[in-house]
């Protein structure tokens, strides 16, 4: 199905963009571990029309019919350019999952970027959502989902909620996804805006997500979405025989190494790589 050699050669070529990019610098503000209010389960809401403020900051307040057509129009733009994402970003690289294609035409990607990226969402590329961190290139999420090869009744762990995209893509597949974040401000800011956005299968917690969530494993699939400089033994103990986790591995200066671990029914595990890629690092939080 891919090309791995052409792969390599072109994502070190830059043809594939990798995944960091400089995020805005901001502080961690400090929490402690054990907070209820970081670990939330996200209930059940409709997404409400958005308020865009852009046209209601000052002057006179436009028709509201004016308002609810430009609020249309900018979905059927956000929708289009996601349309040209799915075909020209991801399936022309190979990715041929339907259901992975379906959900990556479903995601509203401009809802997990910061307003001052919502232009450019759906382009080829990693983008900065703060505190340092990204969200994942769109293609990369469509691979690393495939891979997993996701079912309907799966329970999933995510490592690194980052802005919830990547979960709120896998959450359309699979009945549950547990993700972890280790900076809480995110933990909390995915966690709002995914039940702002409906999306009820998706909990989220704040902790080092290295240590994975014992209490909820064993899980059908496990997506690492930062750069490791192994594989986590923990993570490796929770999955279940026959799962597979997917994990960046290596170099976190320089560029790391898709991976495909899968734990066999004997539960011994096999390693394939994938292709190289370049996350943010996976980090430890000193208290867990
Ligand atoms: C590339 S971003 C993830 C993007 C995210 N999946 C999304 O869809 O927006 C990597 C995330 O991993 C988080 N992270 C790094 N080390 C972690 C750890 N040990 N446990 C949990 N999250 C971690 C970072 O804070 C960052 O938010």
């Amino acid at each position: 199905m891919r090309d791995a050699i052409t792969r390599l050669n072109a994502a070190l070529e830059g043809r594939y963009p990798v995944e960091r990019e400089l995020g805005e610098s901001g502080m961690a503000t400090v929490y402690r571990p054990d907070d209820q209010r970081h670990e939330c389960k996200v209930g059940r809401k409709l997404l409400l029309a958005v308020a865009v403020a852009l046209n209601a900051s000052c002057g006179p307040a436009p028709p509201a019919q004016a308002n609810a057509s430009t609020l249309s129009r900018q979905q059927m733009d956000f929708e289009r350019a996601r349309h040209q994402m799915v075909e020209e970003q991801i399936e022309a690289r190979g990715v041929t999952d339907p259901r992975v294609l379906e959900a990556m035409q479903r995601v509203p990607r401009h809802e997990y970027v910061p307003a001052e990226y919502q232009a450019r969402a759906y382009s080829d590329r990693p983008l900065p959502i703060g505190l340092d961190q990204t969200i994942s290139q769109p293609y990369i999420v469509a691979l690393m989902t495939e891979l997993l090869q996701p079912e309907p009744d799966d329970r999933l762990l995510e490592i690194g909620t980052g802005s919830g995209y990547q979960a709120a893509v896998a959450a359309e597949l699979v009945s549950e996804v547990y993700s972890i974040e280790i900076i809480p401000e995110l933990a909390r800011s995915a966690a709002e805006r995914l039940e702002r956005l409906g999306v009820s299968n998706v909990f989220v917690r704040a902790g080092d997500g290295y240590l994975g969530w014992p209490e909820q494993s064993p899980f059908d699939g496990i997506l690492v979405t930062a750069g490791a400089e192994h594989i986590p033994e923990p993570l490796v103990e929770q999955l279940k025989p026959g799962a597979r986790m997917i994990i960046p591995v290596g170099d976190l200066s320089s560029f790391q190494i898709l991976k495909v671990v899968e734990k066999l029914p004997g539960g011994e595990v096999e390693i394939r790589d994938i292709i190289p890629v370049r996350f943010v690092p996976l980090r430890r939080n000193e208290r867990d």
